[in-house]
C-alpha cells in the first residue's frame, strides 16, 4: 500500500477505502466510491464558501495567510512594489515570466494603443443617471465590450485572447476615467498613451484645460504602487466567478463583467468604500471605543479588518501605509488616518480581534489615500477593478489552457420536498 494516501473506513458498512494524496490534497472524485448502497450516488464533501476546496491547480499566486506573505510567480508583493511597475507587473502575472526591456516596451506599446473607447460605448456610458454608480457603469461597460468585439469568442485562440488582454487593460482606465466625468458632468478626455498608465489616468480624470498641467509623479507612482497591490490575489471571490463563467467559454468580457459584479460587494472590492464610510461614521478618536464594543456586540463589522486567508497582518496593508505618508506629503493629511491609525492600535490588542487573528486587510489604509487623492468613495471598487484586472486575465488564461479544468458545476445536498402532486389554485 501506498504510504502517500489516506485510509477511509465507513464505520456504516465497515469498508476501508484508500484515497490517494497529490499535493497535500485528496481528489473528491475519489470520495465517490464510498457508498452504503451499489446504488447510491456516493460520498461528497459539502464546503459552503470553498474554505477547503482547491477548485484549481494554478502558478500564478502564493499566499502563505499564517505567515503574511504574497507572491506573484514567486517574486515577492515587497519587491514588486518596490522596484516594478503594474504593466510589468500585469505582464509578469500573465506572461509568467518577467520581461526583456524589448519585451516591456513591446507589452506597453500595445496596452497603451488600446486605450480608445469605440463611440458607441462613449455614448452609452451618457446614457446613465448623473449619479449612477461609477461601478454599476463599469459593469455595464465592460459587458458591452463584447458586442464589440465579437471575435473574444474564440477563447481557445492565443492570439485572439491576447489582443483582448491588450484591449481590455487598455480601455478600462479610459472608461472608469469616463465614468467619473461622468459623475461630476464634465466633458470626457481622450486617453494620452504618452503619459503612462497610471500618468494617464490621471490626466483623464483631471485634466481642464489648463496650459501648465502636469501629472504629479508621486501621485501616478503611488496608484501605480497600489495598482500593483491589488493585481492578483488568486482564488478569491471575483477571480472565482471569472474562472466560473469562464468555463461555460463566455467571451473575456462577458466573464469580466461578472468578475466586476463580484467585486462590487462590500465583503470584497466594496470594502475600502465601506471603511472610509466606517471611519466617517466614528468621525474621531474619542469615539473609538464606543465603537469597538459595537463590533464586539456583532452590531456592526469592523471593516478592513479579517481576510479569509490572512491569519496575519496583510503584507499589502504595510506596504499601502507606508505610500499614505508619501501620497500626504503632496496632497493634505486625510483627517480620518488619525481615526484608522488608533482604530487599528486598539483592536491590535483586544482579545476579540487577537483570538480570531483579525488583522488590517489591504482596504483599512487604501481608501484613505484614495480619498487624500481626491477620489470619490464610490471610484473605489472602480479601482480597485483597475489594479485586479491582469489577476482576472492572467487566472482566467490559466482555467481556458488547463486540459483538467471543466465547466464549473457544483454539487448540492437537496433537503427539500420531494414528489408533491400540484394542487390547483383553487384549491389550496
Ligand atoms: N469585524 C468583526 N468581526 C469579524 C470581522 C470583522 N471585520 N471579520 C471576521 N470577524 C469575526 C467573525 O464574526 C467570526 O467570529 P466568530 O468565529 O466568533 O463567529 C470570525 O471573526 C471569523 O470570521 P469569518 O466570518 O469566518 O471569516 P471569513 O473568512 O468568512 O470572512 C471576510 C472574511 C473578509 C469576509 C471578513 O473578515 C469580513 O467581513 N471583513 C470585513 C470586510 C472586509 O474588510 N473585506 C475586505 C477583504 S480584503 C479585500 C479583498 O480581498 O476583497
Amino acid at each position: 500500500m501506498s504510504t502517500n494516501s489516506l485510509t477511509i473506513t465507513d464505520n456504516r458498512t465497515g469498508e476501508t477505502y484508500e484515497v490517494p494524496i497529490q499535493d497535500e490534497t485528496i481528489n473528491a472524485i475519489n470520495l465517490r466510491k464510498i457508498k452504503v448502497q451499489q446504488d447510491d450516488f456516493g460520498m461528497m464533501t459539502y464546503d459552503p464558501g470553498y474554505t477547503n476546496t482547491a477548485s484549481c491547480k494554478s502558478r500564478i499566486t502564493f499566499i502563505d495567510g499564517d505567515k503574511g506573505i504574497l507572491e506573484y510567480r514567486g517574486y515577492p508583493i515587497e519587491q514588486l512594489a518596490e522596484k516594478s511597475s503594474f504593466l510589468e507587473v500585469s505582464y509578469l502575472i500573465i506572461h509568467g515570466e518577467l520581461p526583456t526591456a524589448d519585451q516591456l516596451a513591446h507589452w506597453e506599446q500595445r496596452i497603451m494603443r488600446h486605450t480608445y473607447i469605440h463611440e458607441n460605448l462613449t455614448d452609452m456610458l451618457k446614457t446613465f443617471r448623473y449619479d449612477a454608480h461609477p461601478m454599476g457603469i463599469l459593469v455595464s461597460a465592460i459587458a458591452s465590450m463584447s458586442t464589440l468585439h465579437p471575435e473574444a469568442k474564440e477563447v481557445h485562440n492565443p492570439e485572439v485572447r491576447m489582443k483582448q488582454i491588450y484591449r481590455i487593460m487598455g480601455k478600462l482606465p479610459t472608461v472608469a476615467a469616463f465614468a467619473y466625468r461622468h459623475r461630476i458632468g464634465r466633458p470626457y478626455n481622450y486617453p494620452d498613451s504618452t503619459l503612462g498608465y497610471s500618468g494617464n489616468f490621471l490626466y483623464m480624470l483631471d485634466f481642464m484645460g489648463q496650459s501648465n498641467y502636469e501629472v504629479n509623479p508621486v501621485l501616478a507612482r503611488a496608484l501605480d504602487i497600489l495598482f500593483i497591490l491589488h493585481a492578483d490575489h488568486e482564488q478569491n471571490c471575483s477571480t472565482s466567478a471569472m474562472r466560473s463563467i469562464g468555463s461555460s467559454e463566455a467571451d473575456p468580457y462577458s466573464s469580466m463583467a461578472g468578475a466586476a459584479a463580484a467585486l462590487y460587494g462590500p465583503l470584497h472590492g466594496g470594502a475600502n468604500e465601506a471603511v472610509l464610510r466606517m471611519l466617517g461614521e466614528i468621525g474621531s478618536v474619542s469615539n473609538i471605543p464606543s465603537f469597538i464594543e459595537r463590533v464586539k456586540k456583532r452590531e456592526v463589522l469592523l471593516m478592513g479588518f479579517g481576510h479569509r486567508v490572512y491569519k496575519n497582518y496583510d503584507p499589502r496593508a504595510r506596504i499601502i501605509k507606508k505610500v499614505a505618508y508619501e501620497v500626504f506629503e503632496v496632497t493634505q493629511k486625510n483627517p480620518l488616518l488619525d481615526v484608522a491609525i488608533e482604530l487599528e492600535r486598539i483592536a491590535l490588542e483586544d482579545d476579540f480581534f487577537v483570538s480570531r487573528k483579525l488583522y488590517p486587510n489591504v482596504d483599512f489604509y487604501s481608501g484613505i489615500i484614495y480619498q487624500a487623492m481626491g477620489f470619490p468613495v464610490d471610484m473605489f471598487p472602480v479601482l480597485f477593478a483597475l489594479g485586479r484586472a491582469p489577476g482576472w486575465l492572467a487566472q482566467w488564461v490559466e482555467m481556458v489552457d488547463d486540459p483538467e479544468q471543466r465547466i464549473s458545476r457544483p454539487r448540492q445536498i437537496y433537503l427539500g420536498e420531494r414528489g408533491r402532486d400540484y394542487v390547483p389554485v383553487d384549491q389550496r
